[in-house]
């Protein structure tokens, strides 16, 4: 598997933990399925952790290896993005890692899951459209077989 496709699988992955937050989400308020709440989400902050470790190696770290400009400025707009909702997102995790914090905020806690977690699916689909697309298409004649193995 490629850089491009293990990323495509991680943002299924993401997807699916964003998926079950929100529907275990819809039984609160209740002491058990706010644990469960910030368990969850405490695990898909996690794996959003290394997947936006291993993008910004991959896409922002050495973006001047791309020869089009084009390629370029894509990488730097999409670092742009994930710079500024990054601290949102750690602050939402903080806020809401234990039980408690849930249960006293659940309509709360509630919106901003969904503000959170849709601007990442949006973001993983634009991603996914633009982003790859266009490093695909730069590195179609420079093919590598994995840019991360270091
Ligand atoms: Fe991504």
């Amino acid at each position: 598997m490629n850089d491009l496709d293990r990323f495509r699988r991680q943002h299924e992955e993401l997807a699916q933990k964003m998926t079950e937050i929100e529907r275990t989400s819809l039984a609160l308020p209740n002491a058990l399925v706010a644990g469960k709440c910030a368990r969850l989400l405490a695990k898909m902050s996690g794996l959003l952790q290394v997947h936006l470790v291993m993008e910004e190696a991959f896409f922002y770290a050495r973006a001047d290896r791309f020869d089009n400009p084009a390629v370029r400025a894509i990488c730097k707009r999409f670092q742009g993005e994930i710079d500024m909702f990054r601290p949102s997102f750690k602050a939402f995790v903080e806020q809401y890692s234990v039980a408690s914090a849930i249960e006293k905020n659940v309509a709360q806690f509630q919106g901003d899951l969904l503000r959170h977690f849709d601007w990442l699916r949006r973001r993983d689909g634009r991603e996914e459209r633009e982003l790859y697309q266009s490093v695909e298409t730069a590195t179609k004649k420079r093919p590598t077989s994995s840019l991360l193995a270091v």
